[in-house]
């Protein structure tokens, strides 16, 4: 078992990479749709065109990020922080102080939790409208009562919204109280060898990670143009 440590940051000591540039640079995209969505609606009447837009930003950058999950690098991918509920609890019991590369197993479980509440969110959301001005783009295919039981349902679950980011921001918190920095790596990608177990292998983060990343972003860009076009030019199916 390795154990932490907390020691003084030192600029030149070896690192390893952990966040590839995709990982990164969708969490904090992420970041800015929910907190921008979450904004809008609050301040509701003509922010609501923003709400759609941030809410099909956060969609799409969903669904770039479950793709990644399945054909990213190494501290991405699900088949890497993925693990059973015995683990987890193992890993409470025994490794809880240690650090971990990527997230940790009971941190894998508020990924999921998040990146769950978030797609089920933005999907709700594309069937949703107010009965004012505003639709999301796939309300006119389906049925009126769809589209009202799919708002009740995206406007239900606000406080579980809430509630998970004050979960996820206490949480890395707590660990930089602890000294565990968490906040750096997800900005640099890096993380001091010295503190990971020995053995850790970096992620790869070269060109042909990122142009992969690029295609996939641009298809998916593609469709939140689709997306974008359908919510505010088609006509409202409410009068
Ligand atoms: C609405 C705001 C935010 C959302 C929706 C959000 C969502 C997420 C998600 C989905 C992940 C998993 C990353 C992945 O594997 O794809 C994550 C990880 C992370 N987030 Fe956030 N985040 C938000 C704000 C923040 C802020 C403000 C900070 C910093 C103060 C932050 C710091 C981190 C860190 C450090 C990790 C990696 C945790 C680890 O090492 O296991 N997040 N966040
Ligand atoms: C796919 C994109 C989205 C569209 C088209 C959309 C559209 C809408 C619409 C039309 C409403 C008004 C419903 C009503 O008046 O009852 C609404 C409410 C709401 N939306 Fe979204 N939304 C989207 C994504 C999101 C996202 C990503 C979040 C947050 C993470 C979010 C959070 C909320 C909340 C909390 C409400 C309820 C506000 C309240 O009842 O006070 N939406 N959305």
């Amino acid at each position: 078992m390795s154990s932490y440590q907390v020691r003084p940051p030192n600029k030149t000591a070896p690192k390893l990479r952990i966040w590839d540039l995709p990982t990164r640079l969708f969490h904090w995209l992420l970041a800015v749709s929910i907190t921008g969505a979450l904004i809008t609606i609050n301040l509701g009447g003509g922010w609501m065109e923003w709400h759609v837009r941030f809410g099909i930003a956060s969609f799409v950058l969903l669904l770039f990020r479950v793709v990644w999950g399945l054909i990213g690098p190494r501290y991405a991918r699900f088949s890497q922080f993925v693990t059973t509920p015995a683990k987890t609890i193992a890993y409470l019991r025994h490794n809880a102080g240690s650090r971990h590369a990527g997230h940790n197993p009971l941190g894998a479980w508020s990924v999921l939790a998040m990146l769950f509440l978030f797609l089920f969110q933005s999907s709700t959301g594309l069937f949703a409208n107010d009965d004012v001005m505003t639709q999301g783009p796939l309300a006119q295919f389906v049925s009126n009562d769809t589209v009202a039981l799919l708002t009740r349902i995206h406007s239900f679950s606000e406080y579980l919204l809430y509630a998970i980011l004050a979960l996820h921001l206490g949480a890395i918190a707590f660990y930089s109280l602890r000294g565990e920095a968490l906040i750096q790596p997800m900005v640099t990608g890096d993380v001091p060898k010295h503190t990971l177990p020995s053995g850790t292998q970096s992620a790869r983060d070269d060109w042909r990670v990122r142009l992969g990343a690029l295609v996939l972003a641009l298809a998916l860009g593609a469709l939140a143009w689709w997306l974008w076009d359908l919510a505010f030019n088609a006509p409202m199916s409410f009068s």
